[in-house]
């Protein structure tokens, strides 16, 4: 019998990925034998430059691309064994998205798009789902904006109507890819405290990428890729130490 993610502690899994691009002589290897843990109610952090393979790992962790090679679970159940149909219901009830253009449905207005998962999921909040609604909407501000659309809105708001929507589920893992890369710096710093709470607050496992060191000083744990291979992990640290790592990993290549 293998140990279960869940039996590590974990909310997600990878283990030896590979993910090559291209037929050869010009093949792009994004990932290279990536293996790396998430842990259940945790806020971590996948940093590295432009090109590391960043958003490439988490397009197979969450199940939106498959890899060449290697596994992925979510909690226990092992994604890389799954189809395409099977693959779109776990998103759905499974996996919350923040991304850094926002994706929000431009004719829904506020209220419409928080809810989303769950009319795409064919069904209507429960009572206790309802009142969950209320509280993020009450917490993240958007109270006074539920019939705006997202055109009406400013980055900062539109971004914090993602994540409300990402965490209206209360899925088994939220993943933000640059969720603060279109973002002024008050705004940015706003919806890396709204993710950190989520996760301090109520266990909230939330796996973000980032290029960028403040970003990441938010996370609970940072690993840290370059050339498609995780080369450092930390606990929590201060943007100036991320950088450092940064750095020496760029004078390292
Ligand atoms: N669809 C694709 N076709 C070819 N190469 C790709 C594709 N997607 C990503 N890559 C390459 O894989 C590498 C990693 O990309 P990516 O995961 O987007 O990195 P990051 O998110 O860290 O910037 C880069 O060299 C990129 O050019
Ligand atoms: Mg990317």
């Amino acid at each position: 019998m293998e140990i279960t993610p869940s039996e590590l502690g974990l909310v997600a899994r990878v283990t030896n990925l590979t993910k090559s691009y291209g037929s050869a002589p010009n093949t792009v290897t994004a990932l290279d034998d990536v293996s790396i843990g998430i842990r259940r109610g945790e806020f971590t952090a996948i940093m590295g430059p432009s090109g590391s393979g960043k958003s490439t790992l988490m397009h197979i962790m969450a199940g939106l691309d498959t890899p060449t090679d290697g596994r992925a679970w979510l909690a226990d159940t092992e994604i890389t064994a799954m189809g395409d149909s099977e693959l779109t219901v776990l998103r759905r009830r499974r996996v919350g998205f923040v991304f850094q253009a926002f994706n929000l449905v431009p004719t829904l207005d506020v209220r419409g798009n928080i809810v989303l998962p769950f009319e795409l999921d064919g069904r209507r909040p429960t009572v206790v789902e309802k009142d969950w609604i209320e509280q993020l909407i009450d917490s993240l501000g958007l109270a006074n904006r539920l019939t705006h659309r997202p055109y009406e809105l400013s980055g900062g708001q539109q971004q914090r109507v993602a994540i409300a929507r990402a965490l209206a589920t209360k899925p088994d893992l939220v993943f933000a890819d640059e969720p603060t890369g279109n973002l002024d710096s008050r705004s940015g710093r706003e919806v890396l405290a709204l993710l950190a709470a989520a996760s301090a607050s109520y266990g909230q496992s939330i796996a973000m990428v980032t290029h960028d060191p403040i970003a990441a000083s938010h996370a609970d744990r940072i690993i840290f890729l370059a050339d498609g291979r995780v080369v450092e992990e930390r606990g929590r640290s201060s943007a100036e130490e991320i950088s450092r790592i940064m750095l020496g990993m760029e004078q390292r290549v």
